[in-house]
């Protein structure tokens, strides 16, 4: 999973280039005009009140630029930015020790907040709700609990979906803001300016060859301008053309509405061993040997958004669009021999 081209999950070598892409204030983030209005509204409301943002919840599939929000937050209020993620703050005191030294105002980033152990999330609500913390120390029959001053923060969390948060975290929100995919026209401007940035020279026909392959994800795009950056140095003049580009990603199985090898056997499998669905995910992960998270969380959210895969109570189907796709009709099979399965 972890080496799909166009997996949205975060890699070593995203990270490296991360910042120098990543834009610093909201007049540089390109799309999400709705949240952006929004934000603005609520950043600007609380800076006159001199007062600090209200906790932010930001949802959506990975990739779309939920770190990116917290970065900027921090960054339009003046103050800290301090980023940990659920999985990172296994203990209560690791949570406690980041809360106690953050300073007024400061911006604290959780990401995947949905993975925060239940015990140490707890400890959240207090300081969320009345900036202190209740901190049992000793054992036993020493056991105590002392309460520690938190300064005023916001707490900006991140998560694919939102009813993955537990009802009293989600209700210690102010701000909730929904992040979905990119259409084409703003991942030309994000890969225009992502290509200016890295010097590297595209036409405007190579940016829309990429924007339309990256699965509606700038993180997506921005790793795959840096691969066909490479192709276009070893292979053409270092000029990205529409050309370079096509020959490039589809070298990198990259297809021309942007599957990957791991969506296109999601779709197969349902066609040919599920004659189109429904098929509950968990059997569609144990046949394709993934985890089901990751097929809910990094693999149908896009298929579901361009229409090639449906979610029914008694499971995934794939539609008319998805046949289409591999060039056949509805009910038909993949493997080759296996004919109309309806209709044989
Ligand atoms: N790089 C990644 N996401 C971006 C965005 N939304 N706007 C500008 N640059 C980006």
């Amino acid at each position: 999973m972890d080496e799909r081209i166009i997996s949205s999950k975060e890699t070593l070598d995203d990270l490296a280039v991360t910042s120098a892409l990543r834009p610093q204030t909201l007049d540089d983030y390109i799309g999400q005009p709705q949240l952006k209005e929004n934000l603005r509204t609520a950043l600007a409301a609380a800076r006159g009140r001199g007062e600090s943002l209200d906790h932010v919840l930001l949802y959506g599939p990975p990739g779309l630029g939920k770190t990116t929000l917290a970065h900027i937050v921090a960054n339009e209020m003046g103050v800290e930015l301090v980023t940990s993620s659920g999985p990172a703050l296994e203990r209560a005191g690791d949570l406690v020790g980041i809360l106690t030294n953050l300073k007024p105002g400061s911006v604290f980033f959780i990401d995947e907040i949905h993975r925060l152990p239940r015990i140490v999330e707890e400890y959240l609500y207090s300081a969320m709700e009345d900036f202190s913390v209740d901190f049992m120390i000793d054992k036993g029959a020493f056991a105590k609990s002392i309460k520690l001053p938190v300064a005023p923060f916001t707490l900006v969390g991140a998560t694919t979906r939102a009813g993955k948060l537990s009802a009293p975290l989600r209700e210690r929100f102010g701000l909730f803001y929904h992040l979905d995919f990119y259409p084409d026209d703003e991942l030309v401007k994000i890969v225009t300016r992502s290509a200016h940035i890295l010097g590297v020279p595209t036409e405007p026909d190579g940016a829309m060859e990429i924007a339309r392959r990256s699965r509606g994800t700038p993180r997506i795009a921005n790793r795959l301008l840096r691969r066909v950056r490479d192709f276009a140095q070893v292979k053409a003049d270092g000029v990205i053309t529409r050309e370079v580009a096509d020959i490039a990603l589809t070298a990198l199985g990259v297809d021309g509405r942007g599957l990957d090898e791991l969506d296109r056997k999601l779709l197969r499998t349902i066609i040919d061993f599920y004659q189109g669905g429904p098929v509950g995910v968990e059997a569609l992960a144990a046949t394709l040997n993934e985890e089901s998270d990751t097929l809910v969380d990094m693999v149908e959210p896009f298929l579901l958004k361009i229409g090639y895969l449906s979610r029914t109570p008694s499971g995934r189907k794939t539609t008319p669009l998805a046949y289409q796709h591999f060039g056949l009709q509805p009910g038909q099979s993949t493997l080759p021999g296996q004919g109309n399965l309806f209709t044989e």
